[in-house]
Protein backbone atom coordinates (compact mmCIF):
# COMPACT_ATOMS: atom_id res chain seq x y z
CA UNK A 1 0.00 0.00 0.00
CA UNK A 2 1.63 3.06 -1.10
CA UNK A 3 -0.73 5.78 0.40
CA UNK A 4 -2.91 5.46 3.33
CA UNK A 5 -6.56 7.22 2.99
CA UNK A 6 -7.11 8.61 6.78
CA UNK A 7 -11.17 9.51 7.34
CA UNK A 8 -11.04 11.52 10.72
CA UNK A 9 -13.95 11.79 13.22
CA UNK A 10 -14.12 15.20 15.10
CA UNK A 11 -12.20 18.63 14.48
CA UNK A 12 -11.72 19.73 18.14
CA UNK A 13 -9.07 19.99 20.48
CA UNK A 14 -7.37 16.01 19.35
CA UNK A 15 -8.51 16.37 15.33
CA UNK A 16 -6.74 18.86 14.81
CA UNK A 17 -3.53 17.68 16.69
CA UNK A 18 -4.41 14.01 14.89
CA UNK A 19 -4.69 15.96 11.45
CA UNK A 20 -1.38 17.97 11.95
CA UNK A 21 0.27 14.24 12.82
CA UNK A 22 -0.97 12.65 9.91
CA UNK A 23 0.37 15.31 7.95
CA UNK A 24 3.74 15.27 9.54
CA UNK A 25 4.19 11.67 9.56
CA UNK A 26 5.43 10.91 5.69
CA UNK A 27 7.86 14.05 5.93
CA UNK A 28 9.02 13.44 9.81
CA UNK A 29 9.61 9.29 9.16
CA UNK A 30 11.41 7.14 6.62
CA UNK A 31 7.86 4.91 5.52
CA UNK A 32 6.86 2.86 2.80
CA UNK A 33 3.00 4.33 3.02
CA UNK A 34 2.11 7.74 2.85
CA UNK A 35 -0.97 8.90 5.01
CA UNK A 36 -3.43 11.16 3.12
CA UNK A 37 -5.88 13.85 4.94
CA UNK A 38 -9.14 11.76 2.67
CA UNK A 39 -12.81 12.83 4.67
CA UNK A 40 -13.09 14.83 7.58
CA UNK A 41 -16.75 14.42 9.13
CA UNK A 42 -18.10 16.26 11.95
CA UNK A 43 -21.59 16.79 13.50
CA UNK A 44 -23.20 19.06 10.85
CA UNK A 45 -21.62 19.82 7.13
CA UNK A 46 -20.49 23.09 7.99
CA UNK A 47 -18.08 22.35 10.90
CA UNK A 48 -16.72 19.42 9.43
CA UNK A 49 -16.49 21.71 6.07
CA UNK A 50 -14.65 24.28 7.45
CA UNK A 51 -12.66 21.91 9.69
CA UNK A 52 -11.67 20.02 6.71
CA UNK A 53 -10.34 23.39 4.64
CA UNK A 54 -8.51 24.40 7.52
CA UNK A 55 -6.26 21.16 8.14
CA UNK A 56 -6.25 19.96 4.39
CA UNK A 57 -8.29 17.19 3.94
CA UNK A 58 -9.76 16.21 0.64
CA UNK A 59 -13.45 16.09 1.67
CA UNK A 60 -15.76 16.28 4.51
CA UNK A 61 -19.48 15.57 5.71
CA UNK A 62 -21.25 16.06 8.21
CA UNK A 63 -22.78 11.98 8.58
CA UNK A 64 -19.86 10.02 9.89
CA UNK A 65 -21.42 6.45 9.50
CA UNK A 66 -21.13 7.84 5.72
CA UNK A 67 -17.09 8.42 6.16
CA UNK A 68 -16.64 4.69 7.98
CA UNK A 69 -18.38 3.35 4.76
CA UNK A 70 -16.82 5.15 2.22
CA UNK A 71 -14.61 2.96 -0.04
CA UNK A 72 -12.01 5.32 -0.29
CA UNK A 73 -11.00 5.48 3.43
CA UNK A 74 -8.68 2.91 4.92
CA UNK A 75 -8.60 3.90 8.81
CA UNK A 76 -10.88 5.35 10.99
CA UNK A 77 -9.55 7.75 12.87
CA UNK A 78 -12.30 8.69 16.00
CA UNK A 79 -11.73 11.92 18.11
CA UNK A 80 -15.15 12.24 19.64
CA UNK A 81 -16.79 12.63 22.95
CA UNK A 82 -15.79 9.46 24.66
CA UNK A 83 -19.65 8.14 24.85
CA UNK A 84 -19.47 8.16 20.62
CA UNK A 85 -16.34 6.09 20.68
CA UNK A 86 -17.98 2.54 20.79
CA UNK A 87 -20.43 3.02 17.91
CA UNK A 88 -18.38 4.64 15.75
CA UNK A 89 -15.29 1.65 16.72
CA UNK A 90 -17.96 -1.08 16.10
CA UNK A 91 -19.12 0.68 12.92
CA UNK A 92 -15.26 -0.04 11.70
CA UNK A 93 -15.20 -2.85 13.09
CA UNK A 94 -18.25 -3.83 10.45
CA UNK A 95 -16.29 -2.30 7.70
CA UNK A 96 -13.29 -3.92 8.49
CA UNK A 97 -11.36 -1.16 8.59
CA UNK A 98 -8.61 -0.38 11.10
CA UNK A 99 -9.41 2.09 13.99
CA UNK A 100 -7.59 4.65 15.38
CA UNK A 101 -9.83 5.53 18.78
CA UNK A 102 -8.55 8.35 21.59
CA UNK A 103 -8.75 7.35 24.96
CA UNK A 104 -10.46 6.76 26.96
CA UNK A 105 -11.33 3.81 24.63
CA UNK A 106 -14.79 3.37 26.13
CA UNK A 107 -17.22 4.38 29.28
CA UNK A 108 -16.36 1.31 30.63
CA UNK A 109 -14.33 -2.43 31.09
CA UNK A 110 -17.12 -4.42 29.81
CA UNK A 111 -17.70 -2.13 26.95
CA UNK A 112 -14.17 -1.79 26.44
CA UNK A 113 -13.11 -5.95 26.24
CA UNK A 114 -15.97 -6.24 24.20
CA UNK A 115 -14.94 -4.25 21.52
CA UNK A 116 -11.05 -5.73 22.05
CA UNK A 117 -12.60 -9.53 21.30
CA UNK A 118 -15.28 -7.62 18.21
CA UNK A 119 -11.91 -6.41 16.58
CA UNK A 120 -9.95 -9.24 17.02
CA UNK A 121 -12.43 -11.83 16.25
CA UNK A 122 -12.58 -9.40 12.89
CA UNK A 123 -8.88 -9.42 12.39
CA UNK A 124 -9.50 -5.51 12.63
CA UNK A 125 -5.62 -3.62 13.98
CA UNK A 126 -6.67 -1.31 16.48
CA UNK A 127 -4.70 1.28 17.85
CA UNK A 128 -5.28 3.81 20.67
CA UNK A 129 -4.03 7.53 21.45
CA UNK A 130 -2.10 6.91 25.11
CA UNK A 131 0.41 9.03 23.34
CA UNK A 132 2.59 9.92 26.48
CA UNK A 133 3.73 6.24 25.82
CA UNK A 134 5.44 7.56 22.75
CA UNK A 135 7.64 10.16 24.41
CA UNK A 136 11.56 9.38 23.10
CA UNK A 137 12.20 10.26 27.07
CA UNK A 138 8.93 7.38 28.23
CA UNK A 139 11.00 4.96 26.16
CA UNK A 140 14.50 5.27 27.59
CA UNK A 141 12.45 5.39 31.17
CA UNK A 142 11.07 1.83 30.06
CA UNK A 143 14.29 0.93 29.27
CA UNK A 144 16.28 1.94 32.19
CA UNK A 145 14.19 -0.23 33.92
CA UNK A 146 14.19 -3.22 31.49
CA UNK A 147 18.00 -3.61 31.45
CA UNK A 148 18.27 -3.55 35.20
CA UNK A 149 20.44 -0.29 35.43
CA UNK A 150 18.03 0.95 38.57
CA UNK A 151 17.51 -2.76 40.04
CA UNK A 152 14.28 -3.94 41.36
CA UNK A 153 11.48 -1.59 41.09
CA UNK A 154 9.94 -1.02 44.18
CA UNK A 155 7.97 2.34 44.29
CA UNK A 156 6.15 4.34 41.46
CA UNK A 157 4.62 7.42 42.39
CA UNK A 158 2.63 8.81 39.44
CA UNK A 159 0.33 11.99 39.03
CA UNK A 160 -2.08 13.56 36.27
CA UNK A 161 -3.39 16.83 37.72
CA UNK A 162 -4.64 19.79 35.63
CA UNK A 163 -6.67 22.42 36.91
CA UNK A 164 -9.25 22.64 33.69
CA UNK A 165 -11.86 22.27 36.19
CA UNK A 166 -11.00 24.37 39.13
CA UNK A 167 -13.87 27.05 38.32
CA UNK A 168 -17.02 25.78 39.78
CA UNK A 169 -18.82 28.35 37.16
CA UNK A 170 -16.53 26.10 34.35
CA UNK A 171 -20.07 24.99 32.76
CA UNK A 172 -20.87 21.70 31.96
CA UNK A 173 -19.38 19.66 29.50
CA UNK A 174 -19.35 16.06 27.61
CA UNK A 175 -16.42 14.89 30.38
CA UNK A 176 -19.32 15.47 32.77
CA UNK A 177 -21.64 12.62 31.14
CA UNK A 178 -22.15 10.03 33.91
CA UNK A 179 -22.77 7.51 31.72
CA UNK A 180 -19.74 8.69 28.69
CA UNK A 181 -16.65 7.20 30.79
CA UNK A 182 -16.14 10.61 32.40
CA UNK A 183 -14.41 11.97 35.68
CA UNK A 184 -10.84 12.68 36.04
CA UNK A 185 -9.84 9.34 36.60
CA UNK A 186 -11.15 8.33 33.12
CA UNK A 187 -9.90 12.11 31.92
CA UNK A 188 -6.75 12.35 33.30
CA UNK A 189 -5.92 9.01 35.52
CA UNK A 190 -5.83 6.79 32.27
CA UNK A 191 -2.42 8.22 30.94
CA UNK A 192 -1.01 7.88 34.53
CA UNK A 193 -2.04 4.38 34.33
CA UNK A 194 -1.00 3.81 31.03
CA UNK A 195 2.30 4.64 31.73
CA UNK A 196 2.29 2.85 34.99
CA UNK A 197 1.75 -0.21 33.52
CA UNK A 198 4.27 0.71 30.22
CA UNK A 199 6.87 1.04 32.51
CA UNK A 200 6.45 -0.94 35.76
CA UNK A 201 3.45 -3.98 34.53
CA UNK A 202 0.28 -4.73 35.35
CA UNK A 203 -1.70 -3.34 38.53
CA UNK A 204 -2.46 -6.33 40.27
CA UNK A 205 -4.85 -4.83 43.63
CA UNK A 206 -5.41 -0.77 44.78
CA UNK A 207 -7.31 1.08 47.23
CA UNK A 208 -8.25 4.20 46.05
CA UNK A 209 -9.98 7.70 47.60
CA UNK A 210 -12.05 9.59 45.48
CA UNK A 211 -13.82 13.00 45.45
CA UNK A 212 -16.29 15.16 44.06
CA UNK A 213 -15.19 19.12 44.72
CA UNK A 214 -17.89 20.71 42.47
CA UNK A 215 -20.79 19.52 43.44
CA UNK A 216 -22.92 21.70 40.78
CA UNK A 217 -22.26 23.14 37.84
CA UNK A 218 -24.09 25.42 35.34
CA UNK A 219 -25.77 24.18 31.86
CA UNK A 220 -25.08 26.09 28.67
CA UNK A 221 -28.65 26.94 28.70
CA UNK A 222 -28.54 28.59 32.07
CA UNK A 223 -29.69 25.74 34.41
CA UNK A 224 -27.01 23.72 36.90
CA UNK A 225 -26.75 20.55 36.86
CA UNK A 226 -25.38 18.22 40.05
CA UNK A 227 -22.36 16.36 39.03
CA UNK A 228 -22.24 12.98 39.31
CA UNK A 229 -18.37 12.12 38.50
CA UNK A 230 -15.14 12.29 40.11
CA UNK A 231 -12.98 15.47 40.36
CA UNK A 232 -9.86 14.14 42.04
CA UNK A 233 -8.49 10.84 43.45
CA UNK A 234 -6.01 9.12 44.63
CA UNK A 235 -4.56 5.10 45.05
CA UNK A 236 -2.47 2.96 46.66
CA UNK A 237 -1.48 0.36 44.61
CA UNK A 238 0.47 -2.88 44.20
CA UNK A 239 1.93 -4.33 40.99
CA UNK A 240 2.19 -8.06 39.70
CA UNK A 241 5.84 -7.57 39.93
CA UNK A 242 5.46 -6.81 43.59
CA UNK A 243 6.71 -3.18 43.28
CA UNK A 244 3.84 -0.63 45.24
CA UNK A 245 3.13 2.87 44.74
CA UNK A 246 0.29 5.75 44.19
CA UNK A 247 -1.46 6.65 41.67
CA UNK A 248 -2.93 10.08 41.74
CA UNK A 249 -5.93 11.97 39.25
CA UNK A 250 -7.41 15.79 39.62
CA UNK A 251 -8.73 18.14 37.14
CA UNK A 252 -9.18 20.82 40.02
CA UNK A 253 -5.51 20.92 41.19
CA UNK A 254 -5.50 24.28 41.22
CA UNK A 255 -2.60 25.85 39.07
CA UNK A 256 -1.22 22.66 37.47
CA UNK A 257 -1.49 22.79 34.04
CA UNK A 258 -0.28 19.56 32.88
CA UNK A 259 1.65 17.64 35.86
CA UNK A 260 1.93 14.06 34.05
CA UNK A 261 4.70 12.75 36.44
CA UNK A 262 6.05 9.62 37.48
CA UNK A 263 8.78 8.85 40.05
CA UNK A 264 10.14 5.35 40.38
CA UNK A 265 12.30 4.05 43.00
CA UNK A 266 14.02 1.12 42.37
CA UNK A 267 17.02 -0.69 44.38
CA UNK A 268 19.80 0.50 43.04
CA UNK A 269 18.69 3.86 41.25
CA UNK A 270 15.50 6.11 40.62
CA UNK A 271 13.71 7.67 37.60
CA UNK A 272 11.43 10.89 37.42
CA UNK A 273 9.47 12.10 34.56
CA UNK A 274 7.55 14.99 34.58
CA UNK A 275 5.52 15.87 30.88
CA UNK A 276 5.59 19.63 32.11
CA UNK A 277 9.12 19.35 30.91
CA UNK A 278 8.77 16.40 28.90
CA UNK A 279 12.31 16.58 27.18
CA UNK A 280 14.10 16.01 30.50
CA UNK A 281 14.45 12.39 32.09
CA UNK A 282 16.09 12.78 35.85
CA UNK A 283 17.96 9.88 36.51
CA UNK A 284 19.97 8.72 39.76
CA UNK A 285 21.74 5.75 39.89
CA UNK A 286 23.97 4.46 43.64
CA UNK A 287 26.83 4.16 44.14
CA UNK A 288 29.22 6.99 42.37
CA UNK A 289 31.55 8.62 44.66
CA UNK A 290 30.57 11.09 46.97
CA UNK A 291 31.62 13.94 45.65
CA UNK A 292 29.44 13.28 42.63
CA UNK A 293 26.47 10.87 44.45
CA UNK A 294 23.42 12.99 43.15
CA UNK A 295 20.75 12.62 40.06
CA UNK A 296 21.54 13.87 36.73
CA UNK A 297 19.01 15.69 34.00
CA UNK A 298 19.03 13.80 30.24
CA UNK A 299 18.05 15.58 27.58
CA UNK A 300 16.07 14.57 24.71
CA UNK A 301 18.07 13.97 21.53
CA UNK A 302 18.76 12.30 18.20
CA UNK A 303 20.21 8.97 20.16
CA UNK A 304 16.92 8.39 21.97
CA UNK A 305 14.01 6.46 20.17
CA UNK A 306 11.95 8.55 17.20
CA UNK A 307 13.80 11.81 18.00
CA UNK A 308 16.27 12.11 15.00
CA UNK A 309 13.08 12.02 12.32
CA UNK A 310 12.35 15.33 13.88
CA UNK A 311 15.60 17.41 14.80
CA UNK A 312 19.12 16.53 14.29
CA UNK A 313 20.30 18.39 17.65
CA UNK A 314 19.73 17.27 21.26
CA UNK A 315 17.99 19.15 23.87
CA UNK A 316 15.87 21.60 20.98
CA UNK A 317 12.68 20.02 22.34
CA UNK A 318 9.88 17.77 20.91
CA UNK A 319 6.27 18.38 21.87
CA UNK A 320 2.89 16.95 22.06
CA UNK A 321 2.24 17.07 18.34
CA UNK A 322 4.90 15.26 17.89
CA UNK A 323 4.60 12.70 20.24
CA UNK A 324 1.04 12.00 18.78
CA UNK A 325 3.28 12.11 15.48
CA UNK A 326 5.60 9.29 16.53
CA UNK A 327 1.73 7.44 17.05
CA UNK A 328 0.73 7.87 13.86
CA UNK A 329 3.91 6.82 12.31
CA UNK A 330 3.93 3.76 14.64
CA UNK A 331 0.69 3.27 13.10
CA UNK A 332 1.40 3.35 9.79
CA UNK A 333 4.00 0.45 10.57
CA UNK A 334 2.03 -2.13 12.41
CA UNK A 335 -0.61 -1.72 9.34
CA UNK A 336 2.28 -2.19 6.76
CA UNK A 337 4.15 -4.99 9.46
CA UNK A 338 7.24 -2.47 9.16
CA UNK A 339 8.11 -2.47 12.58
CA UNK A 340 7.96 -2.64 16.19
CA UNK A 341 4.29 -2.61 16.85
CA UNK A 342 4.61 -0.32 20.18
CA UNK A 343 1.04 1.10 20.15
CA UNK A 344 -1.69 -0.09 22.72
CA UNK A 345 -4.37 -1.89 20.85
CA UNK A 346 -7.79 -2.05 22.37
CA UNK A 347 -6.75 -5.41 24.44
CA UNK A 348 -4.55 -2.76 26.48
CA UNK A 349 -6.75 0.06 26.70
CA UNK A 350 -9.23 -2.45 28.15
CA UNK A 351 -6.83 -3.27 30.73
CA UNK A 352 -6.31 -0.08 31.14
CA UNK A 353 -9.93 0.89 31.64
CA UNK A 354 -10.35 -1.83 34.49
CA UNK A 355 -8.09 -0.04 36.56
CA UNK A 356 -9.91 3.17 36.12
CA UNK A 357 -13.23 0.76 37.22
CA UNK A 358 -11.63 -0.19 40.17
CA UNK A 359 -10.24 2.62 41.37
CA UNK A 360 -13.83 3.64 40.76
CA UNK A 361 -14.77 1.21 42.51
CA UNK A 362 -12.45 0.79 45.88
CA UNK A 363 -13.90 4.91 45.85
CA UNK A 364 -17.57 3.80 46.44
CA UNK A 365 -17.13 0.52 48.89
CA UNK A 366 -14.45 1.80 50.01
CA UNK A 367 -12.18 -1.73 49.74
CA UNK A 368 -9.20 -2.97 48.41
CA UNK A 369 -10.50 -4.27 44.90
CA UNK A 370 -8.58 -6.66 42.57
CA UNK A 371 -7.65 -5.55 39.12
CA UNK A 372 -8.21 -9.21 37.81
CA UNK A 373 -11.32 -9.41 39.46
CA UNK A 374 -12.57 -6.45 37.93
CA UNK A 375 -11.02 -7.63 34.24
CA UNK A 376 -12.78 -11.00 34.65
CA UNK A 377 -15.99 -9.77 35.44
CA UNK A 378 -15.89 -7.58 32.74
CA UNK A 379 -15.32 -10.44 30.31
CA UNK A 380 -11.27 -10.33 29.64
N1 LIG B 1 -4.59 11.72 24.09
C1 LIG B 1 -4.69 12.90 24.68
O1 LIG B 1 -3.72 13.44 25.21
C2 LIG B 1 -6.04 13.57 24.70
C3 LIG B 1 -6.16 14.93 25.01
C4 LIG B 1 -7.45 15.53 24.95
C5 LIG B 1 -8.55 14.76 24.61
N2 LIG B 1 -8.40 13.43 24.36
C6 LIG B 1 -9.56 12.60 23.99
O2 LIG B 1 -9.97 12.97 22.67
C7 LIG B 1 -11.39 12.86 22.56
C8 LIG B 1 -11.94 14.21 22.11
O3 LIG B 1 -11.56 15.19 23.02
P1 LIG B 1 -11.37 16.72 22.54
O4 LIG B 1 -10.76 17.44 23.69
O5 LIG B 1 -10.74 16.76 21.21
O6 LIG B 1 -12.91 17.14 22.42
P2 LIG B 1 -13.52 18.37 21.63
O7 LIG B 1 -14.82 18.65 22.30
O8 LIG B 1 -12.52 19.47 21.49
O9 LIG B 1 -13.78 17.80 20.17
C9 LIG B 1 -14.75 16.81 19.90
C10 LIG B 1 -15.09 16.85 18.42
O10 LIG B 1 -16.05 15.84 18.14
C11 LIG B 1 -17.10 16.42 17.35
N3 LIG B 1 -18.35 15.68 17.52
C12 LIG B 1 -19.19 15.67 18.58
N4 LIG B 1 -20.26 14.90 18.32
C13 LIG B 1 -20.09 14.40 17.07
C14 LIG B 1 -20.87 13.56 16.24
N5 LIG B 1 -22.04 13.06 16.64
N6 LIG B 1 -20.41 13.26 15.00
C15 LIG B 1 -19.22 13.77 14.57
N7 LIG B 1 -18.45 14.60 15.31
C16 LIG B 1 -18.88 14.91 16.54
C17 LIG B 1 -17.19 17.85 17.88
O11 LIG B 1 -17.92 18.71 17.01
C18 LIG B 1 -15.70 18.20 17.96
O12 LIG B 1 -15.16 18.55 16.72
C19 LIG B 1 -11.89 12.43 23.93
O13 LIG B 1 -12.09 11.05 23.94
C20 LIG B 1 -10.76 12.80 24.87
O14 LIG B 1 -10.69 11.98 26.02
C21 LIG B 1 -7.17 12.84 24.38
Amino acid sequence: MKRLNIGLIGSGFMGRSHALAWRATAATFSLRTTPHLELLADIDEVTARKAALGFGFSRSTGDWPMLVEDPDVDLVDITTPNILHAPMCRAAIAARKPVYCEKPLAPDAATAFALAREAEAAGVPTFVGFNYLRNPMTELARDIVTSGEIGEVWNFRGIHAEDYMTDPESPWTWRLDPKGGAGAVADLGSHIISLARYVVGPIERLSADIDTIVRERPTRDGRRRAVEVDDQARALVRFASGAKGTIEASWVATGRKMYLAFELTGSKGSICLNMERMNELKLYVSGRPATLDGWVEIPAGPAHKDYAGFIPAPAHQLGFNDIKTIETAEIVRGLTGNGLKRMPDFREAAEIQAVVDAMLMSGRNGNWVSVDDVAKAAGR
